[in-house]
């Protein structure tokens, strides 16, 4: 981590939980779930985490625990917390403030290690070094902090491009290479289809509501045009060039063309909810929508291809997005030893591979790229090794405990530029200066 800590987020005295609870529940969407799980406080014993977000997350979750607590006798409580990456680090960051011991283990989005260190465990003291080495070796640096391993990685990400292989074939057209066919070849089969009676046929869905997910999709449109990511490794502010004002311009020009202006709204389910119904060209969307894709139920099942997202033009370069969540145990833990018994049982080998081959959970651990039966289930794991060994980071670590900030800023931005109509380059401008603001004269 460059910069050194806010000390401002360090854990400080608070009132009790359930007063500071009242004021943040209201605006998060599992309010009723979280209030239902604080009103019955943890057991010596029992332990409780929070996972599942996205797809069949939350019942994969549930199927380990229910494994780790037959074989050790602990029960585990799940708490169920927001799907929005944004809002529930939010939720996160009040529990922690107040020293809340109501989450022992917490499933963490790959860019808040810098933010929620001070809260959290170091896991090296309970996890050999060895099993630690099996990961990827840039996840296990993501998630040190300060010489701490303040959680080991469950599950990694990186955005890709999904399309219909039948309505590609149909129109005589092959994968798109560059957004700028993207573009051409969307438009013309979202033409081409509601002529031929698909009213509701869109050429390409992401997710564009403002949140996380939103600075996951504009970094790629940005890297890929050469435009860097917002704020460089070193700590630079690099977001206002012509590059990144090139590919705003084209995500833009999407908006009520090729994609529906209620696109806007869209998260990663929202997106596949379209993509799956059979009602979208193209979809950007992480690994997961694969296994659900292709499910029985599914009226697009086989009918889907995967690739790298495309280049910005052919000067630019394929780029996707990393993402990904870690296990990490809070240091208001009341059994932070049973705590990381059970993170080291659900990052354990055997259990990325079950998550891999039913639900297209990308393993974090290298070896299980090379198993034959992670490799069948899912052949773009194999195919796009490179796409995830070299995903692109958001800038969290030169960004350290101001990332969200950040975040918000950015996504915010490039919300209002694919929302209104106005030139983008003085948005750019804006945003440079807000960034300078927040980070101290270029100090992180
Ligand atoms: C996925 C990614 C995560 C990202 C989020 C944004 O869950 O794994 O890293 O922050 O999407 O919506």
């Amino acid at each position: 981590m460059t910069g050194h800590r806010d000390r401002s987020v360090q854990p400080r005295p608070e009132p009790p939980l359930r007063a500071r609870l009242r004021g943040v529940l209201p605006c998060l969407a599992a309010a009723a779930a979280l209030a239902l799980a604080v009103s019955a406080p943890a057991q010596a014993g029992t332990l409780s985490i929070s996972c599942g977000a996205l797809g069949r997350e939350l019942q994969l979750c549930q199927d380990a625990v229910d494994a780790w607590s037959r074989r050790t006798g602990h029960s585990v409580r799940i708490v169920s917390t927001p799907n929005s990456a944004s809002e529930r680090l939010a939720l996160y960051q009040q529990l922690l403030a107040a020293h809340s011991p109501d989450i022992d283990v917490l499933q963490i989005d790959v860019v808040w290690p810098g933010t929620l260190a001070p809260h959290l465990v170091d896991l090296s003291r309970y996890i050999p070094q060895a099993v630690v080495d099996q990961h990827f070796e840039a996840l296990i640096a993501n998630n040190t902090v300060d010489g701490a391993l303040v959680a080991m990685p469950w599950f990694t990400d990186a955005g890709v491009l999904y399309y219909r292989k039948d309505l590609l074939e149909k129109y005589g057209e092959t994968p798109p290479q560059t957004w700028q066919a993207l573009t051409r070849i969307a438009r013309r089969i979202q033409a081409g289809e509601r002529e031929a009676g698909h009213p509701r046929m869109q050429g390409f869905v992401f997710q564009a509501k403002g949140y996380e997910g939103l600075t996951c999709n504009a970094l790629e449109w940005i890297d890929s045009f050469g435009g860097g990511t917002v704020i460089a490794a070193d700590g630079r502010i690099t977001i206002d060039n012509p590059h990144a004002v090139a590919a705003l311009e084209l995500a833009a020009s999407w908006i009520d063309d090729i994609a529906p202006l209620g696109v806007l709204n869209y998260d990663e389910e929202e997106s596949r909810g379209v993509f799956q119904s059979g009602n979208a060209v193209f979809m950007r969307n992480w690994p997961y929508a694969w296994a659900l894709a292709n499910a029985e139920d599914s009226p697009i099942r086989g009918k889907v291809g995967v690739i790298a997202l495309p280049r910005g033009g052919d000067a630019g370069h394929h780029s996707g997005t990393l993402g990904g969540w870690q296990l990490a145990v809070s240091r208001y833990s009341s059994d932070p030893a049973a705590a990381a018994d059970l993170v080291a049982f659900l990052t354990r080998y055997d259990e990325q591979k079950r998550r891999a081959v039913s639900a297209a959970y990308n393993p974090t651990i290298v070896a299980l790229y090379k198993d034959a039966d992670v490799l069948e289930a899912v052949p773009f794991f194999g195919q796009l090794y490179d796409s995830f060994a070299h995903a692109v980071a958001r800038p969290s670590r030169a960004t350290g405990n101001r990332y969200n900030r950040v975040s918000a800023a950015f996504y915010n931005t490039v919300h209002d530029i694919l929302s209104k109509p106005d030139p983008v380059t003085p948005q750019l401008q804006t945003l440079r200066r807000r960034l300078e603001r927040l980070s101290r004269g270029g100090h992180w």
